[in-house]
């Protein structure tokens, strides 16, 4: 496996996909997906109204807004956000940092976020230097504030043709290599695993495919995804994919004595 991050620069696959970022259900904050994904993720960060939250690699903010509103928050949580999908975000009104996870990881604060999450965003950093990034986060760490990572299965149940599963994998480390980094940091980590059952449209799924609301398809030219999508139309004949969306929740917080 490859210790750099995946490539290609994630920010121009952002900046390219930005106007339309939150069609796609997986994005859309008023989706019945994200009304189920909201109070698991508030239970997972442990957010209460007084909360300090800063949501890294947080986007358009649609989803940490959501998870604001959800916890009551007193305090705006702040987006850390390196592409231009953290215009979108500030326009919302939310803080915008113009930082990456590792720049604010070594940013001087102490004990200065009682919640922190990564969410969609650590297969975009390199293993190489996640470690150096988790001992930053738990210094940034109060003492009873989490840190919650969300990532996907190496072998996930979407329908994928076979060249885009062969990049899924190349980008998607197993969890238990973030694990053993968190925990090289002094936190101890549970591991959760929800999993949403999608019911879409075959043509639904075909034009997010097309629209590569994930940079996963951001790897194919135009040619190349109309020839995966016409592997897909061989292989699902059904008009609606049914499919698990099984979400990694990594719950790090400072180990007690
Ligand atoms: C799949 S999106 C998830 C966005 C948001 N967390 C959500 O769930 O809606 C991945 C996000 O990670 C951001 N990102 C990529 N590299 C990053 C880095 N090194 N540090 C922080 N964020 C990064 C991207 O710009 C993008 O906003």
């Amino acid at each position: 496996m490859s210790e750099d991050p995946p490539s290609g620069s994630s920010d121009e696959h952002y900046a390219a996909v930005a106007a339309r970022y939150e069609q796609s259900a997986f994005y859309d904050p008023a989706s019945s997906y994200n009304r189920w994904l909201i109070p698991h993720v508030v239970a997972a960060l442990g957010l209460e109204p007084a909360s300090r939250f800063a949501d890294l690699g947080g986007g358009t903010g649609a989803f940490t807004a959501a998870l604001s509103e959800a916890a009551g928050l007193t305090t705006l949580p702040s987006v850390v956000e390196p592409s231009p999908l953290r215009e979108q975000a500030t326009a919302r009104g939310l803080p915008g940092l113009d930082e990456d996870a590792a720049t604010f990881a070594g940013s001087p604060g102490v004990a200065d976020w009682d919640a922190l999450l990564l969410k969609e965003v650590v297969h975009h950093l390199s293993l190489g230097a996640f470690p150096e990034i988790c001992l930053g986060l738990a210094r940034r760490l109060s003492a009873h504030g989490r840190l919650v990572t969300i990532t996907r299965p190496v072998e996930p149940d979407y329908p994928l043709f076979s060249a885009a599963k062969i990049v899924w994998r190349m980008n998607q480390p197993p969890a238990s290599r973030y694990v053993s980094a968190l925990e090289a940091a002094g936190l101890e980590v549970e591991e959760q695993e929800h999993a949403f059952r999608f019911e879409i449209p075959r043509e639904e799924w075909f034009t997010l495919v097309r629209n590569r609301f994930w940079s996963t398809f951001s790897a194919f030219s135009d040619e190349q995804l109309e020839a995966g999508i016409r592997e897909l139309e061989e292989r699902y004949k059904d008009p609606i994919l049914s499919f698990e969306d099984r979400l990694v929740f990594l719950v790090a917080k400072h180990a007690g004595p």
